[in-house]
């Protein structure tokens, strides 16, 4: 793995290290926070593969400034953190809670005091349990629930956030919380969770517009996206990647950059009305790309309920995760986003990328990582390509910076640059941290352009 032959980024490229909150604050009955959809998901038995919860996770509500220091070490220049809903509105609406915004700003103050640009996301999944009572993002209010919280959110912290990032993935929100029951809130609605896109992008247009008034900071939404490949070559296999990709790459980003919703799903669309598309189609400030893998589809067998069969990629290397390690699917998807929507498209973070895989301490106490040093070099070398084919891509953040609770799979799934030994709390930067902080040092030293 040379460091050296890792080719150059243009000057100023961002790099960071991305986490979400319930996955790593813990304290959740900590300083007024209320309950989210994710305790109450994780309280529920079978729901989570080791039977854990993010009640402590990784302790990082009173650890943070120690994980402050393990990126200043790092040398990264921004960091992406997400803000607990259920911290500032412990019910969902109303008065903000100033012990939640409190935390926030200690953490923001401690990131610009060592150089790093806070990155924030205000919605990565944990919705106040009270707003769920009343229907989550199936109803059209918690869209105006959202727009409120983020005018609080903006009002404390508008001068000192870098970039503000609205909603994290709300496809894989819709489709795994709403879509299969996988995730919270666990509704199982396949198609009938339409609404749920349509509120979230909503509730994204309207939050955009409270950012605006409070801050000239850049604003952006963190997609997910997964380019599509056959498992067959028949037409109805082929007619099953083109619904699929609608789904998962098109049903989110079309109406965000002005294009309105694909109509080939043939979902009911009567959550829509005169206006809406306008407000989804707000300026964005910047793309945010969370990549992980390509996914395989096939035809559905007759009497499916969905038109499209999700299938194994086969052919890769396989994360600890199962996911295919495929680089070239990540540069394939950055071309796929600049031809299609062409001067729509505003500049892109690659706001999450990375890998899960078991290592553990050795008997030196060192935690060895070639893999995920293998995978982070070559989707940064997609990237770097990506670039070359003309897209404008302006920074890359690693999913993650810790270990942490891996939703329905609890801490079976370690991501983290940085080892952590939950009953300890312990902190051990991974051979990856060190790989990655040459990487930086190397093309700070170095840019290209
Ligand atoms: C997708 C990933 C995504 C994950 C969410 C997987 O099926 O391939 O890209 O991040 O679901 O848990
Ligand atoms: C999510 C993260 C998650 C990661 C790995 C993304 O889908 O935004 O919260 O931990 O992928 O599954």
């Amino acid at each position: 793995m040379s460091i050296a032959a890792m080719p150059s980024f243009p000057t100023g490229f961002r790099w960071g290290v991305s986490t979400s909150a319930y996955q790593i604050e813990g304290a959740a009955g900590t300083d007024g926070r209320g309950p989210s959809i994710w305790d109450t998901f994780a309280d529920t038995p079978g729901r989570i593969a080791d039977g854990s919860s993010g009640e402590i996770a990784c302790d990082h509500y009173h650890r943070y400034p120690e994980d402050i220091a393990l990126m200043a070490d790092l040398g990264v220049s921004a960091y992406r953190f997400s803000v607990a809903w259920p911290r500032v509105q412990p019910t969902g609406s109303g008065a903000a809670n100033p012990a939640g915004l409190d935390f926030y700003e200690r953490l923001v103050d401690g990131l610009l005091d060592r150089g790093i640009d806070p990155v924030a996301t205000l919605f990565h999944w944990d919705l106040p349990q009270a707003l769920e009572d009343t229907g989550g993002w199936l109803n059209r209010d918690t869209a105006d629930r959202f727009a409120e919280y983020a005018d609080l959110v903006a009002d404390r912290l508008g001068d000192r956030v870098r970039l503000w990032i609205t909603l994290n993935e709300p496809f894989i929100h819709m489709s795994l919380g709403y879509g299969t029951g996988e995730h919270a809130p666990g509704r199982a609605l396949l198609f009938d969770a339409f609404p749920v896109a349509h509120h979230q992008l909503l509730g994204h247009g309207l939050a955009v517009a409270a950012l605006r008034a409070r801050t000239a900071a850049p604003v952006a939404i963190a997609n997910n996206y997964s380019p599509i490949r056959p498992a067959g070559d028949t037409p109805a296999d082929l007619a099953a990647v083109a619904a699929y990709e609608a789904l998962h790459n098109r049903l989110f980003t079309d109406p965000l950059l002005g294009r309105g919703y694909p109509t080939e799903l043939g979902f009911d669309q009567s959550a829509v009305r005169d206006g809406d598309l306008a407000v989804i189609a707000a300026p964005l400030d910047v793309l945010g790309v969370n990549y992980y893998n390509p996914t395989a589809v096939r035809a559905a067998e007759p009497g499916s309920p969905l038109p499209f069969d999700l299938v194994p990629l086969q052919g890769y290397p396989r994360t600890a995760f199962d996911w295919p390690v495929a680089p070239e699917g990540l540069r394939e998807l950055l071309g796929w986003l600049h031809g299609r929507y062409g001067a729509d498209l505003p500049p892109i973070q690659i706001t999450e990328n990375g890998c899960a895989y078991d290592d553990l301490p050795d008997a030196d106490g060192r935690v060895h990582d070639p893999d995920r040093i293998a995978y982070l070099d070559s989707h940064l070398r997609a990237v770097r390509a990506a670039i070359d084919d003309g897209v404008e891509v302006t920074g890359y953040f690693v999913w993650s910076l810790l270990d942490n609770w891996e939703w329905a799979e609890g801490f079976t799934k370690r991501f983290g640059l940085v080892h952590v030994d939950y009953p300890t709390q312990r902190r051990t930067p991974k051979s990856s941290y060190a790989w990655l902080r040459e990487v930086i040092a190397a093309a700070e030293r170095t840019p290209a352009r």
